[in-house]
């Protein structure tokens, strides 16, 4: 089932998500609902707070861009009550987009090296260590459970500068083709 995706301004992307535990309620199915939501959005990866769960789950399938980074063939995860327990290296730019600011890209810095622990779906525990892009993705991710978005992480003038294009999205005056949610919604976009 595809679920409406959280937009700008959502209050739920703001919270700092809380672990949950292996009986929480359908998660076999509500994993595979963000990856068929994810996969519908184009996305590489989707956090719970975007489909307006706050709890410490998101899912990466980094495969599309195995062309030019082979280290993302075959990763597809799902990430548990995640804790980043170190961030190292000196920090480096990339594009980066969400689903939750649809029609929007910008440059973030973030260092290129971290070690995760991690449940995956069937709650055995993992510690990993990850640098390049598959590191960038889960620290994006990872952001989403605890409340930050990437525009967080740009420069003060910068994100002055897409100040009028977050409230757009916000009042969902944006083209976006997938279902979302917006908190200050003012005109219907269909
Ligand atoms: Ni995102």
């Amino acid at each position: 089932m595809i679920l409406p995706i959280t937009a700008y301004g959502h209050p739920t992307l703001r919270k700092v998500a809380v672990d949950i535990e292996a009986d929480y309620p359908e998660l076999q199915s509500l994993i595979e609902n963000m990856f068929e939501t994810m996969y519908a959005a184009v996305g590489v990866g989707l956090a719970a707070p975007q489909i307006n769960k706050s709890i410490r789950l998101f899912v990466i399938d980094a495969t599309p861009f195995e062309e030019d980074h082979p280290e993302t063939k075959d990763f597809k995860k799902v990430f548990i009550n995640a804790r980043i327990l170190e961030e190292k290296g000196e920090e480096w730019p990339m594009g980066e987009g969400c689903l939750s600011l649809p029609g929007m890209n910008e440059e973030v810095s973030r260092q290129p090296e971290i070690t995760i622990r991690y449940l995956d779906e069937n709650f055995q525990a993992h510690e990993e260590h990850y640098k390049g892009i598959l590191a960038r993705i889960i620290q994006h991710e990872y952001d989403h459970i605890e409340g930050i978005l990437y525009v967080d992480r740009l420069p003060v003038l910068k994100k002055m500068l897409l100040k009028g294009k977050l409230r757009d999205i916000s009042e969902g005056k944006v083209d976006v083709d997938y279902r979302m949610i917006f908190p200050r919604l003012r005109k219907k976009i269909r």
